[in-house]
């Protein structure tokens, strides 16, 4: 969500004539996009800040003003107190607010005076952004933001605020648009995607449909979804749609029941394997992923030991995983029995290590097999592509830069535990793919 917001906010300043620079000793702004969701996140803000002010302090010697504008959910939650803090930052804005940028960066040349904008306007910012485009030939696409959930440990609903969903219409637009500028793939993106309620369609199942209409499209994937909150229609989507990745990223968070009671979490462990059970009927490949939390209050070895039994039982293609970070202002934060640092630490490198075990069987699963790639960027070898196979893994490829953006079939040579590499087959046609 985050490189999507970041890619917004450089559609905004490009109203101003301004434009993107990878060079921060060329840059007149310089941006820090922030993520609130765990405590490491908020603590790189400062050092980042820091960093930064040594290229603002070098600019000035030339005599070149620089703007520091921190943005994001740490803004939302801490505006006021990083521009008391940090008298570098010159403008901080909220996840909401992206679409006042421009004005505020006028008035700031204006008044010179520094700016924080952390509120939760009534319009939608989605309403007044200017039309994006295609970052790479795989492109996210906001369908859905905020969150009415309220898990005991997240920050999400207060940062970004309660579900706010596009309309349809807006949607296919913004699809048809990315397309047009080279998207051959579209992520749709949402803190519950499947929750998705806005006009148009009658829910997300359907919205999927629509969405892969949209010609010239290849690929649609779709990203965070809630479990229990799955249709059928979502699942039969799996079934009918060509275009539809096999890959599902589905958060169980903990395999304990009592955790999920404990976080808020609206289904049980055995809902849970039953979705996925769904998923697997309707498309017998598909990849699954998954988040976890350990070491949340109250979380016994048994507990835990609970969540390693739903690993083995699912079988997931990759996962993200972490340790519980108390979050202020959440209701799992104030729990009397928070579980020790150590025992955290222990339990995830518990987990950790099964989830690669599992990861790696998934990726050598492929050898052998011939899969269509996604080729979205240059590897760091000259002569070398890299993308991703229909189950969102990466794989290496040696092949020119004709073939960057094109989905091409690879064969899978080999594998490592985090990714492949392909050899292509040379009647490929670098134009098509095929
Ligand atoms: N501590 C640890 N992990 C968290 N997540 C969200 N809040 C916390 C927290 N307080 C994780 C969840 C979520 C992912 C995006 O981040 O696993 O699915
Ligand atoms: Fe946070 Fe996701 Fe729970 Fe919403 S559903 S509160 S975004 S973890």
């Amino acid at each position: 969500m985050n490189i999507y917001d970041s890619a917004r906010i450089r559609d905004a300043l490009e109203t101003l004539g301004y434009e993107e620079t990878d060079e921060p000793t060329e840059a007149d702004i310089l941006l820090l996009n922030t993520c609130h969701i765990r405590e490491k996140a908020s603590e790189k803000l400062f050092s980042e800040i820091g960093r930064l002010n040594a290229f603002k302090q070098e600019r000035a010697r030339q005599k070149k003003e620089t703007l520091i504008i921190v943005c994001g959910c740490v803004v939302q939650a801490e505006g006021a107190e990083i521009l008391k803090r940090s008298h570098t930052v010159d403008i901080a804005v909220g996840p909401q607010n992206y679409h006042l940028l421009p004005e505020m960066v006028a008035r700031f040349h204006r008044k010179n005076g520094r700016v924080l904008k952390a509120d939760f306007p009534a319009e939608s910012k989605f309403d007044y952004l200017p039309k994006t485009k295609a970052t790479s030939a795989s492109s996210f696409l906001a369908i859905q933001e905020g969150c009415d959930n309220f898990c005991t440990y997240c920050v999400v609903p207060y940062t970004r605020g309660c579900e706010y969903s596009r309309s349809a219409a807006e949607i296919i637009d913004e699809a048809r648009q990315l397309v047009e500028t080279g998207a051959k793939e579209i992520m749709l993106l949402g803190q519950n995607v499947n929750c998705w309620h806005g006009s148009g369609a009658a829910d997300f199942g359907e919205l999927l449909y629509l969405v892969a209409q949209v010609d010239g499209l290849k690929r649609l994937r779709y990203t965070t979804s809630y479990p229990s909150k799955i249709t059928r229609s979502v699942i039969r989507a799996h079934a009918e749609i060509p275009q539809l990745m096999p890959y599902i990223h589905l958060p169980i968070q903990s395999g304990s029941n009592t955790v999920l009671k404990a976080m808020n979490r609206q289904y049980t462990a055995e809902q849970y394997i039953d979705i996925v059970e769904q998923f697997r009927k309707a498309r017998p490949d598909i990849a699954v992923s998954s988040d976890f939390i350990v070491g949340f209050p109250g979380e016994t070895e048994a507990d835990f030991e609970q969540t390693l039994d739903v690993v083995r039982q699912v079988e997931y293609a990759s996962s993200y995983s972490f340790k519980y970070s108390p979050r202020p202002g959440t209701p799992a934060a104030l729990m009397k029995n928070q579980v020790p640092e150590e025992v955290k630490t222990e339990r995830l490198i518990r987990l950790q290590a099964l989830l690669l075990e599992q990861q790696k069987k998934a990726y050598e699963k492929t050898v052998g097999k011939t899969l269509e790639v996604l080729l979205v960027e240059k590897g760091k070898k000259k002569g070398q592509l890299i993308g991703y196979t229909p189950y969102l893994q990466t794989v290496h490829v040696e092949a020119d830069d004709g073939y960057l953006n094109q989905i091409v079939p690879l064969k899978i040579k080999k594998a490592s535990a985090t990714s492949l590499s392909g050899e292509l087959n040379c009647d490929i046609n670098k134009k098509t793919g095929f």
